[in-house]
């Protein structure tokens, strides 16, 4: 079995980034398993708590969680044209302490998305940007970008058409593709 992580960067009860992770989760094949992770719980990261060698209970339980999955799926709408402060907050979070990082050598891939026209464009750059830091080997292409999403979602949030489906099945397809590689390079 292979373990998908999904962060999802809006805590609004009728987020369209959950819906479209929700729909994406579906996508994907046997053995992989998704899973969203809560972070609308996570206290705000602040070092000295590290530091001191007492973080919140919070923090180490989704540090732990996290390093049970092999891959991170981020989707994630735009905040000011950057990644919103939650999902910030909660890479920070899993990325201290540095030599534990929980996001090191895990695939990941990102699809953003907006209302209007732009798709969430910064955001998903801004957290591309981090990953690389991670060390997080990343979807090149297709790249997602999802712009007017509620024209993309039905009354009962799932995808109203098959381009979309479509679209988004061959970025699973090529994050499978990613981790299946990654993890056989690991073995050899
Ligand atoms: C936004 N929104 C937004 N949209 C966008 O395309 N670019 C942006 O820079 C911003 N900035 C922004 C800042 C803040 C503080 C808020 C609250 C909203 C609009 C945003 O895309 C919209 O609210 C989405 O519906 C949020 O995603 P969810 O909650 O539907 O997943």
């Amino acid at each position: 079995m292979t373990k998908i992580a999904v962060l999802v960067g809006s805590l609004r009860k009728e987020s369209f980034s959950r819906k479209i992770a929700e729909n994406v989760m579906e996508l994907f094949p046997d053995p992989f398993e998704t899973e969203i992770i809560p972070i609308g719980d996570l206290p705000l990261y602040n070092q000295d708590f590290d530091d001191d060698g007492n973080p919140p209970h919070q923090w180490t339980t989704f540090r732990e969680k996290i390093k049970e999955f092999d891959a991170v799926l981020f989707v994630t709408p735009e905040y000011n044209r950057s990644v919103p402060g939650v999902l910030k907050n909660a890479i920070d979070i899993g990325s201290r302490p540095k030599v534990d990082s929980v996001w090191n050598d895990k695939p990941a891939a990102i699809i953003s998305n907006s209302p209007r026209n732009l798709s969430g464009f910064g955001a998903n750059h801004h957290l591309r940007q981090s990953l690389v830091f991670f060390n997080m080997p990343i979807v090149q292409q297709p790249e997602a970008y999802l712009a007017n999403v509620a024209t993309l979602l039905d009354d009962n949030g799932k995808i109203n058409n098959n381009d979309t489906v479509q679209f988004l099945q061959s970025v699973v397809d090529a994050f499978v593709d990613l981790i299946t590689t990654f993890k056989a390079n690991e073995r050899n």
